[in-house]
Formats: C-alpha cells, sequence, structure tokens
C-alpha cells in the first residue's frame, strides 16, 4: 500500500504534554541542570507537568520531542517576531558563520547596526548605542551608567517589574521570580539591593513621593514601559510622560527597559507608540533576532561617559558578535520593509477578544490585557494596572488552563506572570485553531466548576 502521510495515525499529534522521550530527558536533565533547566520558568513548576522538549519550530509552530506540533506564543519569550526560522535570518546567520564566529574585534557590520538602530529607535537618533549579549547586561550597564553620570546612588523600579537577574533588581521581581513567589534571591547582599526603591507600577505619585524623599539622591528611574513580567500590563494614560517630567525636574535619567516592548509593540518600541523619549532605553530579544544580544544606548552626552570614552566601565568579550549581528540586523530590515504591525494588531486583537468572549460564555473570569502583539488573559475580574492585581489572580486556574491548552496543541508561557506574544506567521488558520481549543478548554474548566 502506498504511503499516505494524511493518515490519521501518521498525522502530527496535538497533544504537546510531556510524552515519553520528553519525560526520559527531563529526568536526565534534572541529574546534571538545576531543576532540569536553564532558566528557571522552563520548568513548568506553577502548572504542573513535565517541560515538553522541542525538538524544532518553524513560523508560528513548535516541534517536540514526542513528534506533537504546537502553536507557539511564547516565542523564545519574544524574540520570534518574525516567527521561528525565518529564512532570510537563517541565512544570513549562515553566511555570518562561514566568515568565522567571533573576533573579539571591530566588524562593518556592527557599525551598519548601530547606525540603523540609531535611525529607527526614537531614543537612540543623534544618540549612541552599546551592543552586549543579553537583557540583563544592557539593564544592568545601563543602571551603571546612571550611577557613573548622575554621581548619585539610588534607583526606582516597579514591583512586579523584571529587569533580569542583576543583584540590585532582584526586588521584587516579577517573571521567574513571582512566577516561584521569590521577593528577592537568596545571594543578594542587604547592601546590593540598599539603593533600590521600589513603587506599584503605574503610580506616578508613588515614584513623586520617592523622589521627594530622597533629594538629590536618585540616579534613575528604570521602568518597562508596558509591564511584561508581571503579565501584560500597559501603562495608563498620561503615566510615562509623568516620569518623564518627574526624572527631567529631579535630575534623574529614565531608563525605559524595552527588552521586551522594543520592536514588539512598534518598530519605534513602547516609546515610540506612546511619544516619550526616555534618557536611555534597553532593548533585547527582537534586536538579536534569536540570538544571545541585548542593548543600550540613548543621549550621546551619557553615552560618553562609558570606557573607553568615560569612567564607566562595561566590557563583553561576545558583544557585537557577527552572528548576533547578523541576525539582529537583518530582522530590523525585514521588520522596517514589511512593516507587519497593523497585521500582527489585527490578529493580537481577533485573537484577544476572542479569547475573552469564550470565557465569558463559559462563566470563566478572565481579564484580558493586551498592547499590539503582546498579551495576558489574567484569571481573575476586574481590571489589572499593577502587581497587586495581578496576583489577585487565580494561579491553580490558569494552571489547569495551560494544562487544558497543551493537551490540544497550544503552547503558553507556563506562568500567570508571562506575557503571550504572536508573530507573523500567526495567521487566520493558526488563531482559529488556538481559539477553538481554547473553547473546549474553557469548557472543561467551567464542567469543573472551576469558573
Ligand atoms: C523587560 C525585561 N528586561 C530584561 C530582561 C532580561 O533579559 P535576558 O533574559 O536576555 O537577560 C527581560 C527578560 O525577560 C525582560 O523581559
Amino acid at each position: 500500500m502506498a504511503h499516505d502521510p494524511s493518515s490519521t495515525s501518521e498525522r502530527p499529534s496535538r497533544d504537546g504534554r510531556a510524552g515519553a522521550r520528553s519525560r526520559q530527558l527531563f529526568a536526565a536533565a534534572q541529574r546534571r541542570i538545576p531543576g532540569g533547566v536553564n532558566s528557571p520558568v522552563r520548568a513548568f513548576a506553577s502548572v504542573g507537568g513535565e517541560p515538553p522538549f522541542i525538538k524544532s519550530a518553524r513560523g508560528a509552530f513548535l516541534t517536540t520531542e514526542d513528534g506533537a506540533t504546537l502553536i507557539d506564543y511564547v516565542g523564545s519569550w519574544g524574540p520570534a517576531i518574525l516567527g521561528h526560522a525565518h529564512p532570510e535570518v537563517v541565512e544570513a546567520v549562515t553566511r555570518a558563520a562561514q566568515n568565522g564566529l567571533s573576533f573579539g574585534a571591530c566588524t562593518a557590520a556592527e557599525v551598519e547596526y548601530a547606525e540603523r538602530l540609531c535611525a529607527v529607535v526614537p531614543a537612540l537618533r543623534g544618540g549612541m548605542v552599546r551592543l552586549v549579549s543579553s537583557g540583563t547586561e544592557a539593564t544592568m550597564s545601563a543602571l551603571r551608567l546612571a550611577r557613573g553620570f548622575t554621581g548619585r546612588p539610588k534607583i526606582i523600579k516597579a514591583e512586579g517589574g523584571y529587569h533580569g537577574h542583576a543583584d540590585m533588581l532582584l526586588v521584587a521581581a516579577g517573571s521567574g521570580a513571582a512566577t516561584l513567589g521569590i521577593p528577592g534571591s537568596a545571594g543578594v547582599t542587604a547592601a546590593a539591593v540598599a539603593d533600590t526603591l521600589t513603587v506599584p507600577f503605574n503610580s506616578a505619585e508613588a515614584v513623586a513621593r520617592a523622589f521627594e524623599a530622597h533629594p538629590g539622591q536618585i540616579a534613575a528611574v528604570i521602568i518597562e514601559p508596558i509591564a511584561g513580567n508581571m503579565g501584560c500590563v500597559p501603562p495608563r494614560p498620561g503615566y510615562l510622560a509623568a516620569l518623564r517630567e518627574l526624572c527631567s525636574a529631579a535630575g534623574a535619567l529614565l531608563i525605559l527597559d524595552e527588552v521586551m516592548t522594543g520592536f514588539r509593540v512598534a518598530l519605534g518600541g513602547a516609546h515610540g507608540r506612546y511619544g516619550v523619549t526616555p534618557d536611555l532605553v534597553c532593548l533585547g530579544k527582537i534586536v538579536g533576532g534569536g540570538m544571545p544580544v541585548g542593548a543600550y544606548g540613548g543621549r550621546e552626552e551619557v553615552m560618553r561617559a562609558i570606557a573607553p570614552l568615560g569612567p564607566v566601565y562595561q566590557a563583553g568579550t561576545l558583544s557585537g558578535n557577527p552572528l548576533g549581528v547578523a541576525a539582529g540586523l537583518t530582522t530590523l530590515a525585514i521588520l522596517e520593509r514589511s512593516d507587519p504591525y497593523p497585521a500582527l494588531e489585527r490578529q493580537s486583537a481577533a485573537l484577544v477578544d476572542g479569547l475573552a468572549r469564550l470565557a465569558a460564555r463559559h462563566g470563566v473570569a478572565l481579564s484580558a490585557n493586551r498592547v499590539g502583539a503582546m498579551w495576558t488573559g489574567f484569571f481573575r475580574g476586574g481590571e489589572v494596572w499593577d502587581y497587586s492585581d495581578a496576583k489577585g489572580s487565580d494561579t491553580a486556574l490558569f494552571g489547569r488552563f495551560h494544562r487544558e491548552m497543551l493537551a490540544r496543541g497550544v503552547y503558553l508561557a507556563p506562568s500567570q506572570f508571562e506575557a503571550a506574544f504572536l508573530s507573523i506567521d500567526h495567521d487566520d488558520a493558526v488563531i482559529a485553531q488556538t481559539l477553538a481549543a481554547a473553547d473546549e478548554a474553557f469548557a472543561a474548566l467551567a464542567a469543573a466548576g472551576e469558573g
């Protein structure tokens, strides 16, 4: 009989729950890698079950080691705006690799990338940018720079804001720290966080009070312009502009951490979208097109304080490495050329509005937040404007929903306190398949009396 790949038994499964192969790999991983993972949220600790291992990815889909094909809303935690393995990006990286993986020396491509970034990102126009290898490095370096430039010690961050895992930033942190219920981190000394002040997200009044309480002491306010690491929480109208004014009035720097939102919610990031220009911007994720790249930059006067021009030291063996630059530069070129943002907006709205409608139909309380192609459905009624609101979500119910969706071929971030992302490959068929899965998943929650 002729081979028939469309026969039911050979169609890729949509059940993404860890099968025998993933479970075997996870057992091996746990023996040699702490928790079996190289970053904590991947462990599925808050949603139960074991993580499916990923073998490959293309477009909007992941393929697991168990042979399941899943619709991906994690997108490598943000970078995959062009979908996975975009042919042009893969080709650019391959070409770069053939010329050598890393030189630790100056290259033409890094100059081209810096020039493109300074043309496209409003906060970098007329300014300067430094490439690093992660979002953590970008925020950590920007804060050192802010302290060095202003000569002041203190910084302000939002509760539930996550800016990477530098010591001074692991206070009331979002993302994995929120997921695991870890308020700070062991190993961080009191001295390291003594100059970190925390305020509720979306409260300019709290920032004003902090400035009043510490006159001449605050170097910078660092904020995600759209919070993503307590789940997606948009800024209230006027919030970012108020921060801008407060910082300018106090002689402090406004640092917008656009590691997640940069090139995600608009080509010019959230600050382009909302028209508020920070002194420094931090980039990551999409800026590396799937490779480990971060960047920070802004006003020339401030950036000139960095070594070798100035006294603030920051360095990196692999900074500006050719593969990362090739992936980032090509991704940016495609985003500029194709302007996918109106389509991303439409697809995301169709998905998130659809989810909200289905939840309501099944009597499940869901508060959906979305900006462009990033969103979170919080399992609670009412609105979510800060970390305290986000924490009011029913995380057990989220966990149940996560498992139901995974069993139906939809891969969501394994935590209530994360944003979900669409790519240009999340087309109508993908959205329809997701909503069909969600219909059944909400029905299962309602049937279990958990709505
Ligand atoms: C807003 C924000 N800043 C910084 C970081 C840290 O970036 P990385 O994980 O590349 O170190 C993240 C990571 O999720 C982030 O979302």
